[in-house]
């Protein structure tokens, strides 16, 4: 797109909105009670939060301020500013591949518990455990899949303004709604207080674990859509008198406050059902319809929650599925059409991979079977190239560029006073970087 026609964000709330719609998704609905589950739960709040701050919100600001500065794609952006610097759109785009390959087989899932809210789950008198397990097994987790990545494409195609600008606006607000809604009525079901307990009051031995550390440091990184070029394409569309600041701060206390509440919802559950917070992935599936399932007009219920889901993890599919398709676009001259089309073809394709695929590891001393690619897609973005984008968009932002590249993009080149500046120079600089490495390390064993 040449720079007269490329499309733009409305206004300022809309910069929030869409922003946010890539963040809350089913990171925080879904993810996050499954790793609080499995890391101390309060430990992992705790230290995720700590990590949204130190980390999280920094990072998104050098995106901002790399994409609304060029106007240009994740890859096209770092390489306008610094021709080298260009593999670090890769590393998004690539990033952005493997979350497809299974970020919709999760979205896959929620179509299925919202049908089958009218359908079986309720009547067939089956423990949600053992209709898991069966879905697990039928054709109907591929057919979602790509399900899930049609509507998508759907609303991709409709443009920026169009689609993804509407889709934000409505479905943002409904989703704090009734996870509100939800939050109280949990609050009676008998033995919740174990749950709050749980998920409340930290255990501080184990916060500061380097196994915690690192799981939150993952989660606040993918929870956030921050280290691989999300929020460069975004930002690409955001206008110049945007108060950058402002926009990143909204949008991480926003997502902070959907996993806040996505754990109130979820853990007094689990504990008055009797089931355990380490479930894994399968968390959110078998604790949310025995909160329902003594409800009066449960299907209604649970359908409307699992819409939400749907929704919400729908705008945050469109935000790397226009990673993508902006990266063909604009770097490969595809038509819109065209680059829409390959990807959503190729996200299709991954995530047969992943929901067909195993393999055994017999390596360096490692040895593991039937391995999946939803976990290694799962561990290798969140986990492994999101922080590493983070920790060099800190290195380029702050250390590469000259100084008034960012207080530039800060202040709207004068216009605004930009006083975080100075406490985001020194967190770029020096705090989030030495982070991310020292705790790199620490789970590779050096010391
Ligand atoms: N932040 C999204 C979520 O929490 O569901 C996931 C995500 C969206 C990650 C877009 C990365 C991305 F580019």
């Amino acid at each position: 797109m040449s720079e007269q026609t490329r499309a733009s964000f409305g206004g300022k709330l809309s910069a929030i909105l869409v922003a946010a719609g890539s963040a809350i998704g089913l990171g925080s609905i879904w993810r996050f009670p499954y790793m609080a589950g499995e890391n101390g739960g309060a430990a992992f709040l705790l230290v995720y939060l700590i990590c949204v701050f130190v980390v999280g919100i920094p990072v998104m600001l050098a995106e901002f301020a790399v994409g609304r500065k060029t106007q240009k794609n994740a890859v096209g952006g770092f390489r306008e500013l610094s021709r080298p610097w260009r593999w670090l759109g890769y590393n998004g785009v690539l990033c952005a591949m493997l979350i497809s390959g299974y970020y919709y087989i999760v979205a896959g899932w929620s179509l299925e518990y919202l049908f089958s809210s009218f359908g079986p789950l309720y009547r067939s008198g089956e423990s949600f455990s053992a209709q898991w397990e069966a879905f697990q097994l039928s054709p109907r987790q591929a057919i979602y899949t790509v399900v899930f990545v049609l509507l998508t494409h759907l609303i991709i195609a409709r443009g920026v303004e169009k689609g993804i600008e509407k889709a934000s606006k409505v479905m943002m607000p409904a989703l704090f709604v009734i996870l509100i809604i939800m939050a109280i009525r949990v609050a009676f079901m008998p033995g919740a207080a174990e749950g709050y307990r749980f998920f409340l009051k930290p255990n501080f031995s184990e916060a500061f674990s380097a196994e915690t550390i690192f799981m939150a440091i993952g989660q606040a990184f993918f929870s956030l859509s921050v280290g691989m070029g999300c929020m460069v394409t975004y930002a690409s569309y955001f206008k110049p008198n945007n108060n950058l600041t402002s926009t990143s701060m909204s949008v991480s206390l926003l997502t902070l406050l959907v996993a806040t509440l996505a754990g109130l919802v979820i853990f007094p559950a689990v504990f008055s059902a009797g089931l355990e917070p380490t479930e894994g992935a399968s968390l959110i599936f078998i604790t949310l319809p025995e909160i329902f399932k003594d409800m009066p007009l449960a299907s209604l219920w649970s359908a409307v929650f699992f819409l939400l889901i749907v929704l919400a993890a729908l705008t945050s599919t469109i935000s790397f599925h226009e990673v993508l398709t902006a990266y063909f676009a604009e770097e490969f001259k595809f038509s819109r059409k065209g680059a829409t089309n390959l990807t959503s073809f190729l996200s299709v394709a991954f995530c047969l991979i992943a929901l067909w695929c195993t393999f055994d590891i017999d390596f360096a001393g490692i040895k593991a079977e039937n391995v999946s690619f939803f976990n290694i897609f799962d561990y290798a973005t969140a986990n492994v190239l999101m922080p590493l984008g983070g920790l060099f968009t800190c290195i380029f932002a702050v250390w590469w560029m000259k100084p008034d590249f960012l207080r530039g993009e800060i202040t709207n080149y004068g216009e605004l006073k930009g006083r975080a500046y100075p406490l985001l120079r020194i967190a770029l600089r020096y705090v989030t970087p030495l982070l991310i490495i020292y705790i790199f390390l620490k789970n590779l064993g050096v010391f």
